[in-house]
This record gives C-alpha cells, sequence and structure tokens, in this order.
C-alpha cells in the first residue's frame, strides 16, 4: 500500500484506541496526521491523548453515525483505523439500543464512506463473535470457527464483522479484520473486571466476582494488540481476518487472587456475586496465522508483571478514574451485581 498521510482513528479516546494512537504516534513519525473521531461517551476521555508529540494528533467530537461529518473526515484519509464501538456486555444486557447504533449503524456508516473514496479500512473486532467454549475443550478459535455471539453485545460485533465482509466481496472495500482476545492496561474503564477490581481494593471495597469464578479469558496486554493491529494494517491481506491473541488463558478468580496478593490483601477478601445472564464459559486464541504470516510477536509475555504494572498505573492516576467510579458501581447496584 502507499503512504499512511492522514490516519483517522474512530474510538481514539477509549481505552485500546488510545494506546492505538500512544502506540502509532510514538513509533511512527511517518504518519504524517492522526484524526480522532470520537463521540466522548461515557467510556471516552480526552484526558487519554494528553503527553502525545505536539501537532500530529486531532481530535474531532463526533459520532460515526454522522455520515456528513464521516464523508468529511475520510474524504481526506489514507487509512481508517475503525476502533469505536459500545464496549461493554453487562452495559449491553441493561439497555441494548446504543450497541445497535454505534456497532452497526456506526460501522456501516464508514464502510460507506470508505467505498466512496477508496480509503484502507481496519475493522477491530472481538473474539466474543465465536461464543465460547468448554473449559476442558482442547480448541481454541482460528479465523474458521463459526460465529454464534452470545451477548446483545458481541451479536452487534459479530453483525459489523459480516457488513465489512460484504462490502469488502461486494464493493472491493480494501478491508481487513482482526478479532482480539481481553485486552488489559492503562487507561481501562473501571467497569471493566481488572480495572474494577483493583479500584475497588483502591475505595476501600471488596472486588466482585461473577458466577463460580472458573470463567476463563485469554488476556492480552493492551500494546501486543496495538502492535498487532499495526501489521496487519500496514502488511495484511487486503479481505483477510487475524486473530489476535498471546495465550494468556486464566480463570477470573486465579486473576482476582493475583491482584489481591499484588496489593497485600487476603486472597479470600472478596464478594461473590450473581452470574452474568448468558455469561460465556471461556474464550481462547489461536494466533497461528497472524504470527506465521506476519511475523508478530507480542512483548508482554509475563502476565504478573504486566498485571503488577497496571496496578501501579491505578495507584498513580487516581484523579483519572475517581470521577466515573462513583457512577459505574451505581450501575452495578441497579443490577445487583
Ligand atoms: P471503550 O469503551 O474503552 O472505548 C470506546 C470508544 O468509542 C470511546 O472513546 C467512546 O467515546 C467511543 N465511541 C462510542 N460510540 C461512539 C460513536 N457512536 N461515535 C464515535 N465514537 C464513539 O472500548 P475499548 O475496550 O477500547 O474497545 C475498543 C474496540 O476494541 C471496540 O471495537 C471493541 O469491540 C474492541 N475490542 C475490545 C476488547 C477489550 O478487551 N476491551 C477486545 C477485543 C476487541
Ligand atoms: O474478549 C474480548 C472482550 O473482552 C471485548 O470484546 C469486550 O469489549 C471486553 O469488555 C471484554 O469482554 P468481557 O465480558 O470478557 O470483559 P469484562 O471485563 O466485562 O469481564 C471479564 C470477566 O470477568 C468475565 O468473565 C466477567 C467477569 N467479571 C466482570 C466484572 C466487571 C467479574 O467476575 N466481576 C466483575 O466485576
Amino acid at each position: 500500500g502507499g503512504a499512511l498521510e492522514n490516519l483517522v482513528v474512530t474510538g481514539g479516546a477509549g481505552f485500546i484506541g488510545s494506546n492505538f494512537v500512544h502506540w502509532v504516534a510514538e513509533r511512527h513519525p511517518e504518519v504524517g496526521r492522526i484524526t480522532v473521531l470520537d463521540k466522548l461517551t461515557y467510556a471516552g476521555n480526552p484526558a487519554n491523548l494528553d503527553g502525545l508529540p505536539e501537532g500530529g494528533v486531532e481530535l474531532v467530537v463526533g459520532d460515526i453515525c454522522d455520515a456528513a461529518l464521516v464523508d468529511r473526515l475520510l474524504a481526506e484519509a489514507d487509512a481508517c483505523v475503525h476502533f469505536a464501538a459500545e464496549s461493554h456486555n453487562d452495559n449491553s444486557i441493561a439497555d441494548p439500543a446504543p450497541f445497535l447504533e454505534t456497532n452497526v449503524r456506526g460501522t456501516f456508516t464508514l464502510l460507506e464512506a470508505c467505498r466512496k473514496y477508496d480509503v484502507r479500512f481496519h475493522h477491530v473486532s472481538t473474539d466474543e463473535v465465536y461464543g465460547d467454549l468448554a473449559l476442558d475443550d482442547p480448541a481454541r478459535f482460528t479465523e474458521e470457527t463459526p460465529y454464534r455471539p452470545s451477548s446483545p453485545y458481541s451479536s452487534t460485533k459479530a453483525a459489523s464483522d459480516m457488513l465489512v465482509r460484504a462490502w469488502v466481496r461486494t464493493y472491493g472495500v480494501r478491508a481487513t479484520i482482526s478479532n482480539c482476545s481481553n485486552n488489559y492496561g492503562p487507561y481501562q474503564h473501571v467497569e471493566k473486571f481488572i480495572p474494577r477490581q483493583i479500584t475497588n481494593i483502591l475505595c476501600g471495597e471488596r472486588p466482585k466476582l461473577y458466577g463460580d469464578g472458573l470463567n476463563v479469558r485469554d488476556w492480552i496486554h493492551t500494546e501486543d494488540h496495538s502492535s498487532a493491529v499495526w501489521e496487519i494494517l500496514t502488511r495484511g491481506r487486503v479481505g483477510e481476518t487475524y486473530l489476535i491473541g498471546a495465550d494468556g488463558e486464566r480463570s477470573n478468580i486465579d486473576v482476582l487472587r493475583a491482584i489481591l496478593e499484588c496489593m497485600g490483601r487476603d486472597t479470600e477478601d472478596f464478594d461473590w456475586v450473581r452470574d452474568r445472564p448468558g455469561h460465556d464459559r471461556r474464550y481462547a486464541i489461536d494466533p497461528t496465522k497472524l504470527r506465521r504470516e506476519l511475523g508478530w510477536e507480542p512483548k508482554h509475555t509475563d502476565f504478573s508483571e504486566g498485571l503488577r504494572d497496571t496496578i501501579r498505573w491505578y495507584e498513580e492516576h487516581r484523579a483519572w478514574w475517581e470521577p466515573a467510579k462513583q457512577a459505574t458501581e451505581e450501575k452495578y447496584a441497579k443490577m445487583g451485581m
């Protein structure tokens, strides 16, 4: 492909999108301009874009469903990396409507502009489109696993993946898709599992574990997600899907006990709460295609070290998360979780 003079990043003020913007701005100065398009929902925070190199990044506050705005921004873009989404399963169970709007209509709106201006598109998706695996199943998800989403969130992400595939085949849009496993690291919203437990402990509240705590997630540091998306964007084959994962399968109860131990608490010092309806049992990614074809390797292979750094980040950034904490816990209290 050609040079990346102007990169549009949707959802670039959220957790993974902002980590990606930092990653690119710090390592790839040849990207002349990064335009972040973000609606700044409850999950978006312009402070996530602080401390970037001068001049290269512009934040446009707006909605990916706004066709006129999207048209104007993509008319000048070489590529669009699409992170914007409603991202939290529990919220999707309480109120699915915004997930349909942003995840489905928003992706459609971006695809239409990419078709019109022949913009290279990378769609950031999730392993949750494949449903779940049993704990004792030796299998992991591959690019060939059939779609079987469980929640309103994952079904809207699956729908968005289908739109991308259809726009590639029918209109020749130059798109790739990645489906990544559970991310952790700095700037993750306090509604998500790891930050919720760390910040509960920092607030003197007990961590909350759903169900029997044996559900397994396949953890990857968000910086490794960024490097994988960059490799796919710049060297991936158009029309292809790549799974992103770093061999990080762990049960929730093991992760929670590791957090408690690292923070000097008793490992039994938490509450069991009601389970998430439809709760997926286990996710697991086989990243062979990404490793073999693009030579990608994760850097953060020591989970305890990554977790320790993440705990330290939340300890040192109270002013970043404290404003969101109370509203988040009020939402959970209403759901009995
Ligand atoms: P997040 O909720 O932290 O951030 C989402 C961002 O999108 C926010 O900044 C929000 O303001 C913005 N946004 C929401 N609706 C918008 C709209 N209509 N128009 C413009 N901007 C809008 O989410 P995240 O965890 O950083 O996830 C980012 C992407 O990565 C999502 O597409 C998600 O499905 C995918 N993903 C997440 C994970 C994970 O572990 N968190 C794993 C795999 C894939
Ligand atoms: O697999 C990728 C997905 O990972 C992404 O597509 C989603 O955007 C992202 O939110 C994440 O989804 P999960 O539902 O796996 O993540 P969450 O952090 O909500 O929960 C992780 C696990 O921890 C899950 O099994 C539910 C459990 N959990 C969660 C919370 C918030 C608890 O036990 N207690 C909690 O308080």
